[in-house]
């Protein structure tokens, strides 16, 4: 990693704490929980992250979060996250959870959130790393289940900045959970959604319109319409751009493809993003590094990317 990218000040706006989940990690928890592995080793896990698409990626990660049973594992998880922030000057995380992925295997709510939220408390108190949690609904799980998941979350309530929405994209229109973005609208929650990742600009325009959101998950599919392209650089809402993740689920064939640094300078106000670290390759760092080696990004570029991500906050 480049010592000037490091150093640069940074907030992460799209991270998935169950796709921080590091191989090794994994394997210690399968361990302490006596959970049987498919894999042999964590060279043949890591060995099994090659991915066509999203579902493909999907279909990996739904089974390593397999192994988070209990709150310290929960903890553990966001803890490792944190200290990576730390060691990258990443000052301020608004990291994703999917509750529904731990209580459809019967992981109570509580688990979850008590561990994540023991970690990010400790996190700003002892690294110094401001955050706003986001709870994220799976797209491909029914309209009821995300009703069911919200009330859930309701005694809650104060430990979430946002509700979210990602998983399996195609199929799933934001405009399937119009009416629970608007019940969580209006219980005060802010609202962002994946939309634009292998989805067409149909299903931004819709996040804009029905989920009303703050910000847009990925978004490089926004390209392709003009009139959504004015509307993003003229409200200014930013995108939450993960460069990895896009070349390693095939959105674009090759890094030297990425729109980020075009959608940069035409204004649109695109932040650098890591979205499931331990399965992509790397951190915001090596997503920064990336963007320097093979799309020859500008120190001024580098600049304004961190300095985006730090006026997208929500929290
Ligand atoms: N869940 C974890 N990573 C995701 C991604 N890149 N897109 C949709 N859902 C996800
Ligand atoms: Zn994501």
């Amino acid at each position: 990693m480049y010592e000037w990218l490091n150093a640069l000040p940074k907030a992460e706006l799209h991270l998935h704490l169950e796709g921080s989940l590091e191989p090794e990690l994994l394997f210690a928890l399968a361990e302490r929980n006596k959970i049987a592995l498919p894999w042999t080793d964590v060279e043949a896990l890591r060995s099994a992250y090659a991915f066509n698409n999203l579902q493909e990626f999907l279909d990996l990660y739904y089974q390593g979060a397999n192994v988070l049973r209990t709150e310290q594992d929960f903890y553990d998880l966001t803890w490792a996250y944190l200290l990576r922030c730390k060691a990258q000057n990443v000052i301020h995380t608004e990291p994703f959870f999917d509750p529904q992925t731990h209580t459809d295997r019967g992981i109570p709510f509580e688990v979850v959130v008590n561990g994540i939220q023991q970690a990010l408390t400790d996190g700003q108190e002892k690294l110094g790393i401001s955050y706003g949690l986001i709870l994220s609904f799976l797209r491909h799980l029914s309209e009821e289940q995300a009703f069911v998941t919200l009330d859930q979350a309701r005694p809650f309530r104060d430990a979430f900045i946002a509700v979210g929405l990602d998983s399996s994209e195609m199929g799933h229109p934001p405009s399937k959970f119009q009416r629970v973005f608007d019940k969580a609208r209006s219980e005060g929650y802010l609202t962002v959604a994946h939309a634009g990742e292998e989805g067409p600009p149909e299903y931004i325009w819709q996040a804009l319109d029905l989920l009303k959101i703050e910000r847009i998950d990925h978004g490089v599919r926004a390209i392709e319409d003009e009139r959504l392209m004015q509307r993003i650089i003229d409200e200014q809402i930013p995108l939450t751009v993960c460069p990895l993740s896009n070349t390693k689920l095939c959105v674009f064939d090759d890094m030297r493809q990425h729109n980020i640094l075009e959608m940069l300078e035409r204004g649109v106000k695109v932040t650098v993003n890591s979205d499931d670290p331990a399965y992509f390759g790397g951190y915001v760092g090596e997503n920064f590094a990336a963007l320097y080696d093979s799309l020859g990004m500008t120190e001024s570029q580098a600049r304004k990317l961190a300095q985006n991500s730090l006026d997208a906050r929500l929290a």
